[in-house]
Parts: C-alpha cells; structure tokens; sequence
C-alpha cells in the first residue's frame, strides 16, 4: 500500500533520545534545536523531486483539501523548488505572526510544544529520497512545509496550533501527553472538516475535505479518506479522540470530523486539567473498534 504520513508528533515512542536512528543532522542545532536551513545546498535533484512531489499534490488537492488549504497555497507560489524559510516567514509574519524555523528533524516534545506556544513552526530541512516518494516514516521538508504550512495563514487555525503547543507544555507537566498527542494525530495531522456544516451540504459533493497535514502530503490517504467508503468519519468529540490509539504505519481506519476551525478552537478552550483525570479512569479504544456514541459524520 502505498502512503505517505509523519510519525506520531508530540509524545510517543522516542522521538529522541534513546532513538539514535534519526537522520537529520543535529550536531549544528541550537538548544532549540534550530539550525541554518542552507538552501544554497539543496541539489538540483531535491529541488526537482520537491518539484515533482509538490506538482502530484497539486493535482489531487482541489477535489480533497479544504478551501482556507487550497486559497493559502494559491497564493504561496511555492511549486517550483524548494522554499526558502525565511521567505515565507516574512509573509507569515505578516499574516499571522508566525514564522518558520528550520530544524533537523524531530525534536524533544518539550522543544516542539514551545516553538509552537510562541508561534513558530519547525520545518525540517531534508528532503526524502526519490524512493520514498510515496512513503516515508519520518517528516520530510515535503510533509512539513506541504503539509503543513499552508494553513498556519488561516488566523483561526494558527491560534489553534499556539493553543495546542501551550497545551503541550502543560500536558507534560500533568503526565497528560498520551491523550494530548491523540488529539493533534487526529486534528493537526488527519483531521476532517465539513464545509458548510454538517446539515447545510454545500453545493458540489458533500462538503467533506481534508485539513490534516498528514493527509494533504500524502499520495494515496487523501483520496482514500474522502472516497472510500471502508474509511469511518466520526464527529470531532475531543473525549472520545483522546481516548482513541492511532495507526503509524497505515491509512487511518477513522477519521473525526469538524464544522470548522472556529468549533476546534471553542471546543479544546477549556481546561483539560479534570478531563485528564477523567480520562484516567476510562478504556482506550483501538483504531478501529467504534464507541456506542459515536456520531457518524
Ligand atoms: N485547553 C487545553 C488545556 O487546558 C489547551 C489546549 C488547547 C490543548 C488547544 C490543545 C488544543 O490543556
Ligand atoms: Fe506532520
């Protein structure tokens, strides 16, 4: 099967550390593990593969991924090789008041959860090799930027990711990072949205596209997720999402879906603090297996 997504984000299995088989190199990082993204020394051949990976992307996002995806990457303008941070940053600036760093790969959650609470993105800076085109275990300059740049212009959006990584922070403390990682697995990186609600269906189709970074990168999953009628798509239920395990190394057999950006953002607003403690006392479900209150989406 081919697929393309990220490993689990924040929280989880090593994401350094013990785990000496990270490719990046991260003897020139910083204490925020920042380093010089050096585009002088991207080869024609990266910025060619970016090119073709972006261009096979470019094909199948119009029919799959949400509007505020689709507007932001119009505008980007960045297809035709690979993009200099700074650049974009500029803009960013501008729009949201984020920025991109560069970083060299995956980084210690703590370091993650606190670029992201002072609205900074980390880009990893490598590209993949032209036999991972469609499937790669770790982010890629692709999937970072691809995947996930495009939406940090969309101001609803951008305040739920400085949201997410304040909510890291906190979560670390309270040993919490489990059910929180849970969330940004199927928010941030596979999440559904319905445009025009879930009673007002819009015009073409049903309304349902993709606004996970996970998805939008991927060759194979972002037309399963939508197409596929085997794919389960549950209504966005943050308790039930936090009690949910998630596949790494295939499609995702559910998918949760939201009205819109404004209802992530009200919805994870208020103290998680007693739904942590809640959570404690609660079974998980696998993938797959579907809660008795699930609301079909
Ligand atoms: N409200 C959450 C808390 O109290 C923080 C958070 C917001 C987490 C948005 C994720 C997303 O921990
Ligand atoms: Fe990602």
């Amino acid at each position: 099967m081919a697929l393309e997504h990220s490993p689990p984000p924040p929280a989880t299995e090593g994401r350094t550390g013990s785990n000496t088989s990270l490719r990046g190199d991260y003897s020139r990082a910083d204490s925020d593990y920042v380093v010089a993204q050096d585009w002088s020394a991207y080869t024609a051949e990266e910025h060619a593969l970016y090119v073709r990976l972006f261009q096979r992307q470019s094909r199948l996002v119009p029919r799959y991924a949400c509007t505020q995806f689709l507007d932001s990457l119009a505008r980007l303008d960045a297809g035709s090789a690979i993009p200099r941070f700074d650049a974009v940053s500029a803009r960013l600036r501008r729009a949201t008041r984020w920025e991109l760093v560069a970083v060299p790969g995956l980084i210690p959650d703590d370091v993650f959860f606190r670029h992201l609470a002072n609205r900074r993105f980390p880009v990893t800076v490598w590209l993949r090799k032209p036999e991972e085109a469609e499937y790669i275990v770790e982010p890629d300059v692709f999937h970072d930027f691809f995947g996930h740049v495009p939406l940090l212009f969309e101001p609803v959006y951008a305040d739920y990711l400085q949201e997410y990584g304040r909510g890291g922070l906190k979560a670390l403390g309270q040993d919490a990072l489990d059910y929180l990682a849970r969330l940004y697995w199927y928010t941030i990186e596979f999440g559904l949205i319905r445009e025009g609600g879930h009673h007002g269906l819009r015009a073409q189709g049903n309304g349902l596209r993709a606004y996970g970074a996970g998805l939008l990168s991927s060759s194979g999953e972002l037309a399963h997720c939508i197409d596929d009628a085997a794919a389960q798509r549950t209504r966005f239920d943050l308790l039930r999402i936090m009690r949910t395990r998630y596949k790494i190394d295939s499609y995702q057999p559910r998918y949760f879906v939201i009205d819109s950006f404004e209802q992530l953002l009200a919805e994870t607003r208020p103290d998680f603090t007693p739904l942590y403690a809640k959570l404690r006392g609660l079974p998980e479900f696998s993938a797959e297996e579907a809660a008795p209150e699930d609301v079909p989406a």
